[in-house]
């Protein structure tokens, strides 16, 4: 999990943490949704030896759902089909992506956005993990509980490694 902690840590900062504030799945928060979908991503691409790009995999996969989130906006009208904007703008502000993680971003919720046809392979293996997550976050309310460690040892991994930075931002 090397690799996957190193492109974790060009991420996190305080403001990213954020995302912990928000409920997704009933079970799970935008930040702990994000990382296991990330991981579970980054994950099959390794076992399955896909060629792809690893680094945008993950970064694409932390930012697919980078904005303000709560149960209450998850019932406004047009959430499925609008959030992947709203998320590219906000991750547009705060990161500097490639064509490839925009596409990661704004494409995700395929076929909800059905006139939005992903073009990378990379984009459906995250449309495949996003669903399959929320689906177990949905049903198993412990599994939060599970990624909020793999998250710890994550940013202990960062924090005790001399070539990473742990940004406080
Ligand atoms: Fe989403
Ligand atoms: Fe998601």
């Amino acid at each position: 999990m090397t690799y996957f902690y190193t492109v974790f840590s060009e991420i996190y900062n305080s403001k990213y943490e954020k995302l912990n504030q928000f409920t997704q799945h009933k079970n799970s928060t935008s930040y702990t949704h994000s990382f296991y979908v990330a991981m579970q991503a980054y994950k099959y691409a390794r076992r399955k030896n896909i060629n792809c790009n690893l680094r945008s995999l993950i970064r694409g996969s932390l930012l697919h759902d980078y904005y303000i989130f709560n149960s209450d906006n998850s019932k406004n009208k047009g959430h499925l089909r609008n959030h992947p904007k709203k998320a590219l703008i906000s991750a547009k502000k705060d990161y500097e992506l490639n064509s490839l993680e925009e596409e990661m971003i704004l494409h995700h919720m395929w076929p909800y956005t059905f006139f939005k046809f992903p073009k990378h392979k990379e984009t459906w293996i995250l449309i495949k993990y996003d669903k399959i997550v929320s689906l177990k976050e949905a049903l198993r309310p412990k599994l939060a509980e599970h990624v909020t460690k793999a998250i710890s040892e994550c940013i202990k991994y960062i924090a005790t490694s001399p070539n990473l930075t742990l940004s406080t931002l």
